[in-house]
């Protein structure tokens, strides 16, 4: 018996010091060590040999057992290791490889636009408001010193819903609103970007657009004020170089009322294909708030006076980004889009 023991020992070692992997050594594991084990198999025929012969048998098999089990410990470890050195060699990170990138989204250059305003103009402590899309009369236009039946109200074709509802025709509309819920009548300084729609069906308008409007009330406001307040809205967006021209013109909501040119960017006032050879653009309209429009929304036109501003949004990021064609403004065509996360603003 003894040297079946020894006979298992040594097929043992030299089956364990050969095995390939945990998988492997965990099998001999059982062949040897297991409850069905060649060593246990053994121990469990004990009981046939002599009193005398018994404890020798034992302790050399216990010995033996020890002696495994070590050696599976030790073996274990270094499998285990190589594993891991194996694993580290082939999950190495090249760090030189190009980094994989998200793909983000795109800012729209009308949001950009929108944004660079309203961040100029909440510098100069004004506050950014909107309205209703879907508007009434009231607001869209009587309020604004346009009765029903005046002419003026031809200046722009409007979608009606109802005879009392429109889709406002421009944000104008949103300086009545802020006069309205103003009820302590106390000094106004806002702007208004937004969607505004008309029945256009040329190529070069869009049934819907977007305006920014500005309203500016307080005691002793002039017509300087409105000027010096254009020059730096319009330096900041179109360059620091920008001319400003203001041509006398009719609305009915403001007394006197004015067109503004800027002068153009592209020639920088020479004259060209963009400008028609007149070295100006036409971007704004403006005026002092009319007496009338201030009495009709709670204000006191002997106390109070005003200015406002009005200017087509999609214009203005046409010129600033130089885009040629309004309708790429409209399309979300992704390529179009994302050309302008190459600029700074
Ligand atoms: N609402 C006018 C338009 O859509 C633009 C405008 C003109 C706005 C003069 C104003 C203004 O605030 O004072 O054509």
């Amino acid at each position: 018996m003894k040297e079946q023991i020894e006979q298992i020992k040594e097929n043992s070692i030299k089956e364990l010091s050969n095995a390939k992997d945990l998988k492997e050594l965990n099998d001999l594991k059982v062949k040897y060590l297991g409850k069905k084990g060649e060593l246990t198999q053994v121990l469990k025929t004990m009981g046939t040999l002599s009193t005398e012969e018994r404890p020798i048998i034992g302790s050399l098999v216990n010995k033996v057992r020890d002696e495994l089990n070590e050696l599976i410990e030790n073996k274990e470890k270094q499998l285990k290791q190589i594993e891991l050195n194996q694993k580290l060699e082939k999950e190495k990170i090249d760090v030189t490889l190009p980094a994989s990138k998200n793909k983000r989204g795109s800012k729209h250059p009308l949001n950009r636009v929108i944004e660079e305003i309203e961040d100029l103009f909440v510098s100069m402590g004004y506050d950014v408001v909107d309205g209703p899309e879907l508007e009434t009369d009231e607001y869209c236009f009587e309020r604004l010193n346009l009765p029903k039946g005046h002419p003026a109200r031809d200046m722009q074709d409007s979608f009606y819903i109802t005879t009392e509802y429109l889709l406002r025709t421009q944000t104008s509309a949103v300086q009545a609103r802020v006069m309205m819920a103003n009820k302590e009548k106390t000094p106004i300084r806002v702007i208004v970007p937004g969607k505004t729609y008309r029945r256009e069906d040329d190529a070069t308008h869009s049934h819907q657009f977007n305006q920014v409007e500005g309203l500016v009330i307080d005691e002793n406001i002039t017509l300087a004020h409105l000027k010096g307040t254009l020059e730096v809205f319009m330096r900041k967006l179109l360059g620091e170089n920008t001319q400003l021209r203001f041509r006398p013109s009719y609305f009915p909501f403001t007394e006197p009322s004015y067109e503004v040119d800027v002068s153009c960017f592209k020639c920088g006032g020479k004259g060209c294909n963009l400008c028609k050879q007149t070295g100006w653009i036409e971007l704004l309209g403006a005026g002092m708030v009319h007496p009338n429009v201030l009495k009709m929304n709670g204000y006191d036109p002997e106390k109070y006076t005003g200015f406002a501003f009005g200017t087509g949004l999609d214009r203005l990021a046409m010129f600033k980004y130089g885009i040629t064609d309004m309708r790429y403004l409209y399309r979300n065509d992704v390529r179009f889009l994302t050309q302008f996360d190459q600029m700074d603003t």
